[in-house]
């Protein structure tokens, strides 16, 4: 499980996440909503510790991560998109996946560095690094460099490497984001694959409401940086708290 207590963060005057108290479930999606600028990728930043909270907890399954580094909070089980500018750009799409698969089975090169160790070892990443590109549609990609790829491959990519990690939590910002129609349902279809396995717990941050009303079991709407409405997806959808959130941000869009 899950859990942030009272988390909250300041810049300067402006209180972008205001005592953000939720927890959530393994076997569940929540999706996390609300209008441009309410403080849903900060929350984000805060659980993945990409930002420092002002005043709050943040736990997993019992432990605090609070005082942990991003790094370490990945160790635990976060599992948060890579930046794909912290990875290696002139290495090859299949390289970069299969180190990130290398990350997580720490140990198995240390069985002893005799060459028929190290060849196996590196078959069976290169399995596992093919599989991942099998599912995220960017096999026949796995010979390009990183730098080379367009933006909605970029965005493959990183699902793929997020799940090389196998984390417990995965944390989804706007994952179809600048994708063409083609290759969003590649994305959706992974994360409706990954629901299916009731040990992981999914964030999904996401506009678009027919998505959201898909995927989600539950729905959390954040609101100038306070949660203000938590609940089933139909009820939260109907409730007037997102229908002005939206209808507002619907007139915003068209000003
Ligand atoms: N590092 C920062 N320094 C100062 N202000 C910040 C910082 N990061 C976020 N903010 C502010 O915090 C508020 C919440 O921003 P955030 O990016 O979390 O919103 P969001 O809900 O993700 O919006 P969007 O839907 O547009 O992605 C905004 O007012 C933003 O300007
Ligand atoms: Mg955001």
């Amino acid at each position: 499980m899950l859990e942030t207590k009272d988390l909250t963060i300041r810049f300067g005057g402006h209180v972008a996440v205001n005592s953000v108290s939720c927890a959530f479930a393994p076997g569940t999606l929540t999706a996390i909503v609300g209008p441009n600028g309410a403080g849903k990728t900060t929350y984000f930043n805060l659980i993945s510790g990409q930002l420092k909270a002002s005043a709050g907890t943040v736990s997993l399954d019992g432990q605090s991560l609070s005082n942990l580094s991003p790094s370490a909070r990945t160790h635990a089980g976060l599992g948060r998109a890579f930046q794909l500018t912290n990875l290696f750009p002139n290495l090859t799409v299949l390289e970069n996946v299969r180190l990130a698969v290398q990350a997580t089975r720490t140990g198995a090169h240390r069985r002893g560095m005799n060459l028929w160790s190290i060849w196996s070892d590196h078959t069976a990443l290169t399995v596992r690094a093919d599989e991942l590109l099998e599912q995220v549609k960017l096999k026949e990609k796995e010979y390009s460099t990183v730098a080379s790829l367009p933006h909605g491959d970029q965005r493959k990519l990183e699902v793929a490497l997020l799940m090389a990690l196998e984390p417990k939590v995965f944390m989804f910002d706007e994952p179809t984001a600048g994708m063409n129609a083609a290759e969003v349902p590649v994305i959706l279809d992974l994360i409706r694959s990954l629901k299916a396995d009731p040990s992981k717990t999914i964030l999904l941050v996401e506009h678009k409401m027919d998505v959201v009303r898909e995927l989600a079991d539950r729905i959390i709407v954040l609101h100038n940086g306070q949660l203000v409405a938590d609940g089933e997806p139909a009820e939260v959808i109907a409730s007037p708290i997102v229908q002005e959130a939206y209808l507002g941000m619907a007139k915003e869009a068209a000003a």
